[in-house]
């Protein structure tokens, strides 16, 4: 199973990932939680990350292009982009890097949803920063409240979950992400779900509509 999962902030990319990994073993490649991952061990990365982040913008082309280069030379089986590419120069460099190792993606997920529900999403979202796992104290609460579910540590709400920010994460996945709806939708890949249905008709959707073709 080869994926892009493309949508907005709060589409439930990463909860449907989380899923599919579990599911299909394919692995889940955030590079939100990389990053986030950077900024918290402190490294060059992470340093160089955190205004773009903190503010709600995309950390530049080139670091995000050269962190994919490493993580795709340590997965052996599928994968599942979450949240890259972002930018047509990204998903230029992806295509390219893809041929470089001769891998051909199965589809390419757009998560359909609305402004309005995604940032209420985001803004009642809880994070495990230790496995990225999320809940959502309206939609899909752990059963005890800022406790995860599998290993019982503490949830985090995301410092960019904050509505101003949420505010403008929303417009640049408007003016710099959604130009690649077209860019996959000419390359056949594009396959569209409605993302405002509750989080396992979501993964039914995916079964149904990516399953059949990972299996081809
Ligand atoms: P990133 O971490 O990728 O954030 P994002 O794209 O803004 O997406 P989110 O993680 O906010 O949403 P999601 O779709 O994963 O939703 P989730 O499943 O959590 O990026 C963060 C920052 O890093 C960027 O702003 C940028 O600075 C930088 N960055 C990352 N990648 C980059 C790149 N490629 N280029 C440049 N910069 C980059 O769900 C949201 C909430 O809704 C949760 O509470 C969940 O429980 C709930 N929920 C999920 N599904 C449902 C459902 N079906 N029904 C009801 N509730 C649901
Ligand atoms: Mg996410």
């Amino acid at each position: 199973m080869r994926l892009i999962f493309l949508g907005p902030p709060g589409a439930g990319k990463g909860t449907q990932a989380q899923i599919l990994e579990q599911r299909f073993g394919a692995k889940q490649v955030s590079t939100g939680d990389i990053l986030r991952e950077n900024r918290k061990q402190g490294t060059e990365l992470g340093q160089l990350a955190e205004s773009y982040m903190n503010s709600g913008a995309l950390v530049p082309d080139e670091v995000i292009i050269k962190m994919i280069e490493a993580e795709l030379a340590k997965l052996s089986s599928g994968f599942i982009m979450d949240g890259f590419p972002r930018t047509v120069a990204q998903a230029e460099a992806f295509d390219a890097l893809l041929d470089e190792h001769g891998i051909a993606l199965d589809a390419v997920v757009l998560f359909n949803a609305d402004r309005e529900t995604l940032v209420t999403r985001l803004t009642a979202r809880w994070t495990n920063p230790r496995t990225g796992r999320t809940y959502n104290s309206v939609t899909n609460p752990p059963r005890t409240a800022g406790m995860d579910d599998e290993d019982g540590g503490p949830l985090v709400q995301r410092d960019d979950d904050k509505p101003e920010t949420v505010a403008k994460r929303l417009d640049v996945y408007d003016t710099q992400t959604a130009p690649l709806v077209d860019y996959y939708r000419r390359g056949g890949k594009l396959v569209e779900i409605d993302a405002l249905a509750p989080v396992a008709d979501v993964t039914a959707q995916l079964e149904t509509k990516v399953g059949a073709r990972a299996a081809r």
